[in-house]
């Protein structure tokens, strides 16, 4: 039986990309309710999602990360819909390096809210525990010089994670928390990078992005979900060319 048989789950920027196909992935593996959580689903992706998989609850719902109060409201129309939230994917996230106010309040901010409105719900008192996934980035480890702000924000995914995924938040609330760094991926974050990236760095990222390998989203949302079935607590994984590798990051001693 697979971990999601009967589960609820909640993935925030579900309708594109990295969130579309772990979403996808979640359905096929037989969980019981999703909700997608994006901006729009201006192409009803939802819907054909609901063609497909015709057994289980699929539902949208309008909310901006950026604001607590979409997001708890979006949390408590989960909760009184399927009663529990069992799996959280902070994946929201967005590339704008010349309006990098959004970019923080997205990346870093929204997966926030996201953070703490999911423990809220999910915590073992109130709810019955369960696994919260972040979506960082390899340019939350080596940092990328034509992104700055979003190297930055995704560092900082990975910092908030290094505190949540301890013991001591494991054994007071009852989730897990791992953190997924994808290599570039084939979605629409990367399109149109001329208007994405700080002044003077386009040719550079250009260059390197000519020369690079890049994995599918499809195979980005299977390894989410082997992650989960797998990957313990605070662990931190990179997913490129379409495999995972659990990485260890230093700690200094003080
Ligand atoms: N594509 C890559 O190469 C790559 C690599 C590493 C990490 N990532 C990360 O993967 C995640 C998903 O990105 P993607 O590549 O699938 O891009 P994408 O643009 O296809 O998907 C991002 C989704 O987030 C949603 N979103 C943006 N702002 C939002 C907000 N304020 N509230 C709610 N939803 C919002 C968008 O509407 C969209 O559906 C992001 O966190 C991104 O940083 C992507």
């Amino acid at each position: 039986m697979s971990i999601f048989e009967g589960k609820t789950a909640i993935v925030t920027g579900g309708v594109s990309g990295i969130g579309y196909a772990t979403v996808k992935h979640f359905l096929k593996q037989n969980i019981q309710n999703v909700a997608i959580l994006d901006l729009d689903d201006a192409k009803n992706v939802t819907q054909g999602l609901r063609n497909t998989f015709t057994k289980q609850n699929i539902v949208f719902i309008k909310a901006d990360v950026t604001k607590k109060e979409q997001v708890k409201s979006a949390f408590d129309e989960v909760i009184s819909k399927f009663n529990f939230v069992d799996f959280v994917v902070a994946n929201a996230g967005v590339l704008r390096e010349k309006d990098y106010e959004l970019t923080i309040n997205v990346n870093l901010l929204g997966l926030s809210h996201t953070i703490y409105t999911a423990i809220d719900v999910m915590n073992k008192d109130k709810g019955r525990g369960g696994i919260i996934v972040s979506i960082a980035s390899v340019a939350g480890l080596n940092g990328f010089y034509g992104m700055p702000v979003y190297s930055a924000t995704k560092h900082g995914v990975i910092g908030l994670n290094r505190c949540f995924g301890t013991d001591y938040f494991f054994n007071k609330y009852g989730i897990k928390f791992l953190t997924v760094c994808p290599g570039f991926t084939d979605t629409a974050i990367l399109d149109d990078l001329e208007n994405r990236l700080s002044d003077g760095t386009l040719d550079a990222t250009l260059q390197a992005r000519s020369v690079m390998a890049f994995q599918t989203a499809d195979s980005v949302g299977l390894c989410i979900t082997e992650i989960i079935n797998s990957g313990k607590n605070g662990s931190v994984w990179i997913v490129d060319d379409g495999k995972t590798r659990e990485i260890t990051l230093q700690k200094y001693s003080l």
